[in-house]
């Protein structure tokens, strides 16, 4: 038979009668429940985390903290809960200082941990932070089993391994946040000098999320057309050159760090998981091999659906890129390295 309606049922789905009126087939209050969003410290990235998850819907969401913070995270949560009724989102927002809240969570973004202060790299932070990021692995493990993991919190690539590791959650489950962002600072300098949309240019910034990462830019394009084409050799070395300390640019004019831009980029990738979306971004992925290395996280492009990191993919890279990445992946090597003698 090629009725698409039987084959829905053997599928399991809803089921559109002949009458177009629809009754579920297996939904039952499992199936039904809307997705949970756990948000691991409420702070500047958090905050505007829980913003984007409201309004675009993503699922009910959870802001936790520490709980000398937890009235200031129920206190942003309830802002922001307002807030949905003005943008007519039927996501809830709480917050919570409580693990028990987060019980069976889809997505968990972490953001838990101290950001940079003027001067200050993102490595200088993993004393501070490596204890935090122990804490919140040990109570993922324990509540989200289920959860894909991103994880913000810097030095990232070591914070990301430490976090993989306490937890043991599987590798694919499990990514840090930075290619999407490093590369969306990219994109936007390169669109200016350009004079060309934003939504045109593709970039691509692999390795750590430190100031040797690599913007690719060989791979680098405005809608296929190489970027070559628009912008000078001193231009572009001046952009990479700025993309790279791009973070540090706004430590300096905030005296803290980004949230705006952080915060969509996790996004990004929450949604490519939970949509199923399996967009090709880059992140901070285990590495068994890939570009040469292995047992350490680090970005790479990485194809990001329901199953989590489901493809690591490699392109080809120019002898400088490769270099560069060389560079990078000892900085990310040298980090891993500390967290390994600390834990
Ligand atoms: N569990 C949960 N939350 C925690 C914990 C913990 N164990 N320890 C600290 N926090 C909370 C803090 O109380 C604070 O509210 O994490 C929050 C961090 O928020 P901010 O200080 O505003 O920092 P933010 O700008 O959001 O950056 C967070 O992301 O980009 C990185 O470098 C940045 O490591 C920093 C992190």
């Amino acid at each position: 038979t090629c009725d698409p309606r039987e084959s829905a049922a053997a599928q399991g789905g809803a089921l559109l009668s002949r009458s177009g009126f629809s009754f579920p087939t297996n939904t039952g209050p499992e199936n039904m429940k809307r997705r949970k969003i756990g948000l691991i410290g409420a702070g500047n990235i958090g905050g505007e985390l829980a913003n984007l998850a409201m309004a675009r819907q993503l699922g009910d969401v959870v802001l936790f903290d520490i709980p000398a913070k937890e009235d200031f995270a129920k206190g942003k949560a309830l802002d922001l809960e307002q807030t949905s009724t003005l943008l007519g989102a039927d996501s809830s927002v709480r917050g919570s200082s409580n693990w028990e809240d987060l019980a069976g969570a889809d997505v968990l973004i972490i953001t838990a941990g101290v950001p940079r202060k003027p001067g200050q790299s993102r490595d200088d932070l993993v004393g501070i932070n490596l204890p935090i990021i122990q804490n919140v692995a040990e109570n993922a493990k324990k509540y989200c089993p289920e959860a894909f993991s991103i994880i913000i919190s810097n030095p990232l690539d070591a914070m990301v391994y430490e976090y993989q590791r306490r937890t043991g959650f599987k590798k694919e489950m499990v990514a840090g946040m930075a290619g999407v962002l490093d590369s969306a600072r990219f994109a936007l300098f390169l669109a200016r000098e350009a004079g060309v949309s934003v939504k045109d240019v593709r970039t691509m910034v692999l390795g750590g999320h430190g100031d040797d990462m690599v913007p690719v830019l060989s791979q680098c394009t405005v809608n296929g057309v190489p970027v070559s084409q628009f912008i000078s050799q001193e231009r572009l070395d001046a952009i990479v050159a700025r993309t790279r300390t791009g973070g540090g640019e706004i430590v300096k004019l905030m005296g803290t760090s980004a949230y705006y831009a952080p915060a969509a980029s996790a996004i990004v990738m929450a949604e490519a998981y939970l949509n199923d979306e399996k967009r090709l971004l880059p992140a901070a992925a285990y590495l068994d091999g890939q570009y040469g290395y292995r047992d350490f996280f680090m970005g790479v492009p990485v194809v990001i659906g329901g199953g989590g990191i489901e493809q690591i993919v490699e392109i080809p890279l120019n002898d400088d890129e490769k270099k560069m990445l060389e560079k990078s992946a000892a900085s990310v090597q040298a980090v891993v390295d500390v967290v390994k003698a600390k834990g």
